[in-house]
């Protein structure tokens, strides 16, 4: 198989755990006589740097002749002061999503059993391990409601002043195309789905919830389908993990109970993404971001960008054995012991402590071993 790949590794530790990520692929390839063609684009602040914008022409030309996009982070203290539309997240990866219509946003939440004394929770909450699938929608509800408005009368009585104003706009049809794709991997796992909103305080949750259940019902009756607030949804991903399956939930909410999901999970550097259209396009990449302060130190985990490249062999490509490889390659280096420093504790072994390429190196070894 030949496919294209936009290679967009961005800021701060983007760059380094990109060459991990492509070291696992590269190994793919030669041992299932793929060709990965890469090409190579800036993104975010460094894209500013060099071309006064975060998202360059030239980079959306290397995205659109490409079969998919494997992204590493974007963003830094030494952009924060742009204007919005300049900034690495505002300027490129928003509209990177936006632009690719990649409303589905689809980020496992799984727990590497040697991993389970690096996990927040105590062994017997995570017993038998830990396996959720959260759908986040990924191009609408506040990320993008029109942000700006003219003239808004602030509600009398509340302390005047400067204000800002971000809107929560959820359609039907949105719903809709996400419940969907939520139904469907929950159809493939253990027909479980929980979808998560503020309905008891915001109109467009109350919508969410309505077409959440009319196109549960309709359409996928076989479901068993629960809502939860997210607030409670909080709790009980921090507290009771095991009771999920999928997870549907909004933009805002999907990104802050991914991240907490994450750290449940033993370290933020093990889980990766999947961001999909309609199509079938798709940009993948980690869900932690670029961590300017540990930057260029050898000591960032690409364990996540590793696995959002066997992401995007499954989504993308079709290529299941291949990306089961990747993830069974992980389990082994992770049962050796071996630990990136954000998964090390008191009693890992000095020697088992590896840099960024070190664990890259651990993986490749162990894919090669397995192909
Ligand atoms: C994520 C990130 C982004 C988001 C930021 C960098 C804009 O936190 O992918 O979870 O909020 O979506
Ligand atoms: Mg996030």
């Amino acid at each position: 198989m030949k496919k294209c790949i936009a290679v967009l590794a961005g800021d701060g530790i983007g760059p380094e755990i990109m060459r991990e990520g492509r070291k696992i692929l590269d190994a793919i390839a030669k041992s299932f006589d793929h060709v990965f063609e890469y090409r190579e684009a800036l993104v975010g602040g460094s894209a500013y740097d060099q071309h006064g914008h975060p998202l360059p022409d030239e980079t959306k030309e290397i995205c659109n002749s490409a079969d998919a996009i494997y992204f590493g982070a974007v963003g830094g203290p030494k952009w924060e002061g742009l204007p919005a539309d300049l900034t690495p997240e505002r300027g490129a990866l928003l509209p990177l999503r936006s632009i690719y219509g990649l409303f589905a946003n689809l980020r496992p939440a799984v727990i590497f059993s040697p991993l389970a004394n690096a996990a927040s929770l105590k062994a017997d909450r995570l017993e038998g391990g830990l396996d959720i699938m959260i759908v986040r929608e990924l191009t609408g509800g506040i990320y993008f409601g029109k942000s700006r408005v003219q003239s808004l009368t602030l509600k009398e009585g509340a302390l005047q002043g400067a204000y800002a104003a971000d809107y929560m706009i959820y359609s039907v049809p949105e719903i809709e195309r996400i419940t969907k794709v939520a139904c469907e991997a929950a159809m493939k796992r253990k027909k479980n789905l929980t979808s998560v909103d503020k309905a008891n305080v915001l109109e467009s949750s109350k919508l969410w919830r309505e077409t959440v259940i009319g196109y549960v019902n309709k359409n996928y009756p076989e479901i068993t389908l629960t809502h939860m607030y997210v607030d409670n949804a909080a709790m009980q991903v921090a507290t009771n993990p095991k009771q999920f399956d999928v997870i549907v939930t909004g933009n805002m909410f999907g990104d802050i109970l991914s991240d907490l999901a994450s750290a449940i999970t033993g370290s933020i550097g093990m889980l990766p993404s999947a961001s999909l259209s309609e199509t079938g396009f798709g940009l993948y990449e980690p869900i932690h971001g670029s961590a300017p302060d540990i930057a260029g130190e050898g000591k960032a985990n690409p364990l996540a960008q590793i696995l959002s490249g066997a992401m995007m062999l499954k989504y993308s490509f079709g290529l299941n054995k291949e990306s089961d490889i990747i993830e069974q390659a992980i389990m082994k280096v992770l049962e050796g012991g071996y630990r990136t420093v954000d998964l090390a504790c008191d009693e890992t072994p000095g020697d088992r402590v590896l840099s960024t390429s070190e664990m890259g190196d651990k993986v490749l070894e162990c894919v090669q071993k397995l192909v």
